[in-house]
């Protein structure tokens, strides 16, 4: 007998996702965690560091040779923010008597929502649901693993992203830079730059009806890197080429600012600062953009409307928890997004392939 076909939903066009606009409530932060510059994890605040603005005309490209690159190839699934939950619940830091619908990574959830406006690249995720909790992880597809960069231009691109980060933070407080000579901002433009240090944190929000713990990557803090009132300093760095005529601003605001938002939003953090990067990769320019502010600055033109993507995540949430109904930690889901034909759609894997959740997070959260 042919298996039946996997349950499909289809993305909408903008101008079908009317109607109320469920509330996004303000995240909260239950804990954080670091990564080591050998991707172990670290349950303290040792990757978070504070913002100084980079001085114009640092060459983004430096030091590309020194580049050690996470290798994408490694899966680590949802890993570290699951172990970061077994490490607080142990040392009882962590109350989850209220268990969340979802658990996963902002980046999974900026995808989904963008995907009304943002629908040409395919991705897969995996998802598993225990305890009535739905878990989502990527899944690192033959296509995701084309769509690196291969050139070496691209690669530069990418590597000045991260180059932007290393230059434009102090690992101290900015009133104990004693001013622009101090050998920690000079000292900066002569380390190597990684993309393996992290610092996360893992936030606990609702949208409409579901509830939602996700694990996200903050870059840094305007200042006081202690915790008391810390989420409204968090910011985000970006960087980008400079926008020289029309065509290249109106990509900046419909793509760009679009992830720029989201990605922001869902973490509250308030503030954007996008670096502006020449050919050549010199930074010419800072701007510094209030998140909240970002859908005024389309909202003529039209590109895009942040009403629209979390309407669309209500709906496909929704979905998604009718259609992960197997409560079983080691069976898995494969939900496969088709940017052709617009389609999501979701197939039961049961226990034949890799099942993601760690053994010490199923032990420590059975019921
Ligand atoms: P930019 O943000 O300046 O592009 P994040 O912005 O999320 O903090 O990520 C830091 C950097 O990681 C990015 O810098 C970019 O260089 C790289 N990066 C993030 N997401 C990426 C992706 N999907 N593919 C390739 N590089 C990515
Ligand atoms: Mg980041
Ligand atoms: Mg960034």
């Amino acid at each position: 007998m042919a298996a039946p076909d996997p349950p499909q939903f289809r993305v909408p066009y903008p101008d079908r996702l009317t109607g109320p606009t469920p509330p996004y409530q303000k995240p909260t932060e239950i804990l954080s965690y670091s990564l080591d510059n050998d991707r172990r994890i670290c349950y303290d605040d040792r990757g978070l560091s504070c913002y100084y603005e980079a001085p114009l005309g640092t060459c983004l490209f430096d030091r590309f040779e020194t580049f050690k690159a996470r290798d994408i190839t490694v899966n680590e699934h949802l890993d570290n923010l699951l172990l970061s939950l077994v490490h607080a619940k142990a040392s009882k830091a962590l109350d989850l008597t209220k268990q969340p619908r979802f658990i996963t990574f902002r980046g999974l959830l900026t995808r989904i929502m963008c995907l009304p406006f943002q629908n040409r690249d395919d991705w897969e995720f995996g998802a598993t649901r225990y305890n009535g909790t739905i878990y989502i992880e990527e899944h690192l597809t033959e296509a995701r693993l084309r769509s690196q960069p291969s050139t070496q231009k691209h690669k530069l691109l990418t590597y000045s992203g991260y180059r932007f980060e290393t230059v434009s933070t102090v690992p101290v407080e900015p009133s104990a830079i004693t001013g622009p000579d101090d050998p920690r901002l000079t000292e900066r433009h002569g380390l190597d730059t990684n993309n393996m240090a992290e610092f996360n944190v893992v936030f606990r929000t609702k949208l409409g009806n579901h509830s939602i713990l996700f694990g996200a990557e903050i870059d840094c803090v305007s200042h006081g890197m202690h915790k008391d009132g810390r989420s409204d300093r968090y910011m985000e760095l970006k960087t980008s080429g400079v926008m020289t005529n029309r065509k290249g601003r109106e990509s900046f605001q419909r793509y760009k600012l679009l992830k720029f938002y989201i990605q922001s939003y869902l973490a509250a953090i308030p503030k954007i600062v996008v670096g502006f990067r020449d050919d050549r990769g010199y930074l010419r320019k800072h701007h510094t953009f209030d998140t909240l502010k970002i859908p005024r600055i389309v909202r003529d033109q039209r590109f895009w409307d942040p009403a629209v993507c979390f309407r669309f995540a209500d709906q496909f949430l929704s979905w998604l928890e009718t259609v992960i109904s197997v409560d079983d930690p080691y069976s898995t889901y494969t939900i496969r997004y088709d940017s052709t034909s617009r389609n999501i759609s979701v197939l039961f894997k049961g226990q034949e392939s890799g099942h993601f959740l760690p053994p010490a997070f199923v032990d420590a959260f059975a019921q």
